[in-house]
């Protein structure tokens, strides 16, 4: 019903509203003794926080982790790890007049319809508060991929009709944006400062990036990478298109310009992003998404009541002018976890596939034991009835001694201790003395 639970190996619930006591998540799955300390958690989380600049919410929350569950000395113990996050910068007046009115372009509207009840507070669940959870979950999923030398990184390559033409990474962590082109950067902050004073609010592009990853995660077919990528993303608010490689430009392409071709080194290009048949092909993970313009914005709007009225209204509370900047290291987050997993996947299918084929194996042996002891109960049964035939005695104590010196000879050549041997050798003589005494 609530649709919070995520993963197939790694399970994540992520939990709590905007202004409730707390957000949070629950992940379980992880392996016992993966180094990560509070610091590394927070680093991450602090890259997805409103920030202080002018275009961000300025919602002021310290986003202090508290670890509930599942890290023990700075490791993970292998039980299911809890970590929570305290709402400390809560106005909840500033959303008293949306009580009873739905906001156009939120979600205000379609969980009353579902649920019938809401917490109109800061977006309730449907809050960006919600993606602390995920970015926890993340910093974590990230840590296990790092193991595996896979890296994600992204930042923000639209914004309104501003388009970056360089990715660079460097400043992309330097500057509150999160804008991947410095000689842009300016338009893009201008372009903000305008939309913001307009008390309206502009959507964009983000790209993410994967390098590393071997080429073998994902299954075709419902568990396509890409599906289980693009699905991933698409879950955070506010997403609302997901690309692979050149995404939708290939409905514009012939297949002699799309088509990645290969050279001993490797692909000589990577429009396929990546992933080829839902698996990765060991060339660079590329991820676009578009992200809608913040739905809260300033200006009169046609509201609806819950009485079925229209009401021309303006909101009041603290939004984002854009949410891209802070969607990359969600968007980065829900990618770790969907690789993390899908990496804890393919592990599993090995140890299985190993396991398989050795029972298999053993399978094979027993059958062959089994045909083994049958012929040789046939064979002592037809030595019994030439025995009886020639008034012979039934029970020979040499042929039985003959029999365990032979066991004991095998196991030395073998290596399988005597006693085994002897103990399998006399069930085995059992069978022939019953039939003798039959
Ligand atoms: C990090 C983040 C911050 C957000 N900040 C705001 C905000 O300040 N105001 C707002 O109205 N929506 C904000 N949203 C967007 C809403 O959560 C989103 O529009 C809503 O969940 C519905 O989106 P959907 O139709 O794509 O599901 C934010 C989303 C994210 C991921």
């Amino acid at each position: 019903m609530s649709g919070s639970t995520f993963g197939k190996f790694l399970k994540l619930i992520t939990f709590g509203e905007s202004h409730g006591k707390c957000v949070g998540m629950v992940l379980d799955g992880v392996k016992p003794g993966l180094d990560i300390s509070k610091e590394e958690i927070e680093n991450e989380l602090r890259k997805r926080k409103p920030g202080e600049t002018f275009f961000s919410s300025g919602r002021k929350e310290g986003d202090e982790i508290e670890i509930l569950s599942g890290l023990f000395n700075g490791k993970t113990t292998g039980h299911p790890i809890c970590i929570i996050v305290k709402n400390r910068d809560v106005r909840s007046k500033d959303y008293e007049d949306l009580k009873s009115l739905f906001r156009p372009g939120h979600a205000d509207y379609t969980i009353f319809k579902k649920y019938g009840i809401r917490d109109y507070r800061g977006g309730g669940r449907l809050s960006g508060r919600e993606t602390v959870g995920r970015v926890i979950a993340g910093s974590i999923c990230k840590k296990i991929l790092k193991k595996y030398g896979i890296e994600i990184y992204g930042g923000v390559i639209e914004l309104g009709d501003i388009k970056a033409e360089r990715f660079d990474i460097d400043f992309i962590y330097k500057n509150p944006l999160k804008f991947s082109d410095p000689e842009k950067y300016e338009y893009a902050e201008k372009l903000l400062e305008r939309v913001k004073d307009e008390g309206d609010s502009i959507g964009g592009k983000i790209k993410i990036l994967i390098e590393g990853l071997p080429p073998k995660i994902g299954d075709p077919v419902f568990d396509k990478l890409d599906a289980l990528l693009c699905g991933s993303i698409m879950s955070i608010g506010g997403i609302k298109g997901v690309e692979i490689g050149r995404g939708f430009e290939v409905s514009k392409m012939r297949g002699s310009e799309n088509n990645d071709q290969f050279s001993k080194d490797g692909f000589i290009t990577n429009n396929s992003g990546g992933i080829l048949g839902g698996i990765s092909s060991g060339d660079t993970i590329e991820i676009k998404a578009s992200v809608k313009p913040t739905p809260s914005i300033f200006l009169e709007q046609n509201f609806l009541s819950e009485d079925g009225e229209v009401v021309k209204h303006k909101i009041k509370g603290r939004h984002d002018v854009t949410i891209c900047h802070r969607v990359v290291s969600v968007a980065e987050a829900m990618a770790s976890i969907v690789l993390a997993d899908g990496i804890l996947y393919q592990e599993k299918i090995r140890e299985s596939s190993e396991i398989e084929r050795k029972r298999m194996e053993i399978d094979l042996i027993d059958t062959e034991i089994l045909n083994l002891l049958s012929e040789r109960i046939k064979i002592s049964r037809e030595i019994l009835r030439l025995k009886k035939r020639e008034n012979l005695p039934l029970f020979s104590k040499e042929r039985e001694k003959e029999i365990f010196e032979s066991c004991k000879i095998f196991s030395r050549l073998s290596g399988v201790s005597e006693s085994d041997i002897l103990e399998i050798f006399q069930k085995i003589l059992e069978v022939s003395k019953k039939d003798e005494k039959d």
